[in-house]
């Protein structure tokens, strides 16, 4: 191990980290990342199946922009919230595609999707206060609420409702101390889309009670089945949503790091103070892009989700074939996220044993909460020709391993 991420004390002070830092989760994909990293340089093949992101190239507009912005000077500081043009392009975007109106005062634009999940939890919960979000879900949203002190109260995703909740489950977990409610479509990992009618669920269950929900629906554009809707469009629940949307999946810009949050504005207004307070603004040159890839050509989009359409099939086709393994068909986002109850493995042993021995990089469905058990997550940002790889390579390690 190099000695820059040794933790042996390398003074004589001990480090007094803040107790609420035992409280921090972590995204294991970043971990399985690092360890198939270190198999490869031991001279190991490892095909990734592991992290979230596009393989795909930004769209070559979008890059345009940005080398075009930097050339005019888009090097300087910018307004926290982000500049207006972007902010306009975005309410544009968002009250076209969720049928509602929505002005650019209500849009923050931050750096990612990540940051919007952060302060809304920061500018909302309390000690004690309870947040119901998706489990097996984005393992940020279980981190947050326990890092800032508030009671993570997990709604179960039910395979066999295609990874939506059932209502009634949710009813009977809001209370007067529920004040927010975080729900994913289309879904990471399991790929689950919820359709109007179980928004219209959702929302009724929530009724008219003063609570807020979050909608991450950072993969909105990538949907196989089906028409994206969000709860925002609800009659009634504007005013009680946080759209969480942006840039990194839609068009292949994970590292450029821009997202967005639309909500009421006077939240807008809290959260725009603490993107002053932590990162000032978004950089400037890549939010000048952002209206490019918004206002621009979208035919990438279209290409891109096809892609991942074409690979889903082929890899779920290919995964119902392996002894144990049965799967679902997404209906969106580029996961796939197989039960592997009957191979007779838990699901951490399994992804540690396919990295290992199969050479196949994948998540347990533990890395997504403890109702991940019992299934895996592969990721098809990957070419058709690995992914086929992938599959030969699960199918020969199962017919050799043990049961
Ligand atoms: C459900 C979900 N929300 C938010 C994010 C964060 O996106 P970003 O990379 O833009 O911060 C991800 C990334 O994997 C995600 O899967």
């Amino acid at each position: 191990m190099p000695s820059f991420v040794s933790m042996e004390p390398t003074t004589q002070y001990e480090l007094r980290l803040a107790h609420r830092m035992s409280r921090l989760g972590t995204e294991t994909a970043f971990e399985v990342l690092n360890k198939a990293r270190a198999l490869e340089r031991q001279g190991k093949k490892i095909i990734h199946l592991e992290i979230g992101e596009p393989d795909f190239d930004t769209p070559a507009n979008v890059i345009e922009a940005a080398v075009t912005a930097l050339h005019k000077g888009w090097t300087h500081y910018g307004p926290s919230a982000g500049l207006p043009e972007l902010r306009q392009a975005i309410a544009e975007e968002v009250s076209r595609t969720r049928a509602v109106e929505c002005s650019s005062d209500e849009v923050v634009v931050v750096p990612g999707g990540k940051p919007i999940i952060f302060f809304t939890i920061l500018s909302l919960i309390d000690a004690g206060d309870e947040v119901i979000y998706p489990n097996p879900g984005f393992p940020i949203y279980e981190s947050m609420i326990n890092y800032i002190g508030g009671k993570a109260i997990p709604i179960r995703l039910r395979e066999e409702r295609d990874f939506g909740l059932d209502v009634r489950e949710l009813g009977s977990l809001i209370n007067d101390r529920t004040k927010l409610i975080i729900i994913n479509s289309p879904q990471n990992p399991t790929g689950g889309v919820l359709s109007k009618k179980d928004i219209h669920d959702i929302a009724d269950a929530i009724g008219d009670r003063n609570i807020l929900v979050l909608s991450d629906e950072i993969y909105s554009r990538l949907i196989f089945d089906g028409q994206h809707y969000s709860i925002m469009s609800v009659p009634g629940f504007k005013e009680r949503t946080i759209l969480l949307d942006g840039f990194s999946k839609t068009y292949a810009m994970t590292g450029w790091r821009m997202g967005y949050g639309v909500m009421r504005p006077d939240l807008a207004t809290q959260i725009t103070r603490l993107m002053t307070n932590s990162n000032s603004c978004t950089a400037s040159f890549t939010q000048v892009a952002g209206i490019e890839a918004l206002r621009g050509d979208q035919s990438s989009v279209d290409d891109m989700r096809n892609q991942f359409q074409e690979r889903r099939d082929v890899f779920v086709a290919g995964l119902s074939k392996i002894k144990g393994f049965s799967c679902r068909m997404p209906k969106g986002a580029f996961y796939v996220f197989p039960n592997i109850q009957k191979t007779g493995w838990k699901s951490k042993r399994l992804a540690d044993a396919l990295l290992e021995e199969a050479g196949v990089a994948c998540l347990s469905g533990t890395s997504f909460g403890d109702f991940g058990e019992g299934y895996l997550r592969f990721s098809v940002a990957n070419s058709l020709e690995n992914l086929k790889q992938a599959l030969e390579q699960i199918s020969d390690w199962t017919k050799r391993s043990p049961a």
